[in-house]
């Protein structure tokens, strides 16, 4: 089987190198990304998939769960040889799919010293703010990031859902390793940051690359093109996000071994140019 390692690798920051092709470990949660997931022995199984198949880079977040995700990944995890763990923090939860920014500079230190213990490192590798917050002053925001940095209890940092003029006011204050927006091949809202992470050698990490499963269902523009490589609508979602940008670092979530095995093939899938274009302006026009 192909592993993730024929998605080729980017080096985050210019100092961490991944294979481009990674694991998202948000469904590895309850329902509503609220609590423990149904299967806990299955969540388990997956996450000790992961390494198996040669993906090194994991996506998480405090939120998950809360606590769930992180928790999950240190016990199936740690101490994670090989692997990079990046996190987030920035987002509470009220409750079932309810998110509520806390850009607090205090709350934000803590946060990150707390996913620090739950993950069981000295160091998080990569820390990325879920949100910046609209009711705190987003220098506040940085500047905690900096601190963080400056302490050694983040080694790098990145923005979520942040445009282009953000990561730039960003920039100014620390170095922006990553960018994690929404995109895939019909959700392309984030072309422009897309391009200027590639311009500035910033890793870009589509959320939703699967659009929350809808683009791993039968009966979208994937189709036709799925069906000529023997293969399935969400590994051609994936080859085609991974051909889109070399600092392109996919993060697929699914809570199932069945899937993580069948999303970590399309590492091997080459699509030729005109299947990419076809695609493109497919996605486009959704
Ligand atoms: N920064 C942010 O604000 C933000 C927001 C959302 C997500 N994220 C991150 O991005 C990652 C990816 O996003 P996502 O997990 O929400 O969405 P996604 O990767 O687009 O899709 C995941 C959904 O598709 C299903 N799925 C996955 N592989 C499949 C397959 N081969 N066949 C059929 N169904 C499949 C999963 O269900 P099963 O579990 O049943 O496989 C799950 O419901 C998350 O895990 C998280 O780490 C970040």
């Amino acid at each position: 089987m192909a592993g993730a390692v024929e998605s080729g690798s980017f080096s985050i920051g210019g100092k961490a190198k991944v294979h481009r092709l990674g694991f998202g470990a948000m469904r590895i949660t309850g329902e509503g990304i609220w609590g423990p997931p149904r299967d806990q022995k299955e969540a388990l199984a997956t996450l000790r998939r992961v390494p198996e198949l040669g993906i090194d880079f994991i996506d998480t977040a405090d939120a998950y769960g809360p606590e769930v995700s992180e928790n999950l990944i240190r016990e199936a995890l740690h101490p994670y040889d090989g692997l990079l763990i990046a996190t987030k923090g920035g987002l509470t939860r009220t409750g079932p799919n309810q998110w509520v920014p806390k850009g607090d500079p205090d709350y934000l230190v803590n946060a990150a010293k707390k996913s620090r213990e739950r993950l069981k490192v000295e160091t998080i590798a990569l820390w990325q703010l879920h949100r910046i917050d609209p009711k705190v002053p987003r220098g506040e925001q940085f500047a905690a990031i900096k601190s963080l940095l400056d302490a050694g209890v983040i080694a790098q940092a990145g923005l979520s859902e942040a445009s282009v003029e953000e990561i730039e006011a960003a920039r100014k204050v620390f170095p922006v390793a990553t960018v994690q927006n929404q995109y895939n091949l019909v959700t392309r809202g984030s072309e422009d940051v897309l391009d200027h992470c590639e311009k500035n050698g910033i890793g870009f990490i589509p959320w939703y690359p699967l659009a929350a499963g809808d683009l791993a269902k039968p009966g979208s523009v994937l189709d036709g093109i799925a069906k000529a490589h023997k293969a399935t609508p969400a590994q051609i979602a994936l080859a085609w996000v991974l051909k889109r940008s070399p600092v392109m670092l996919p993060i697929p979530g699914t809570g199932k071994v069945r899937h993580l095995e069948e999303n970590t093939a399309a590492a091997g899938i080459a699509l030729s140019d005109a299947d990419f274009a076809a695609l493109d302006r497919e996605g486009r026009r959704r």
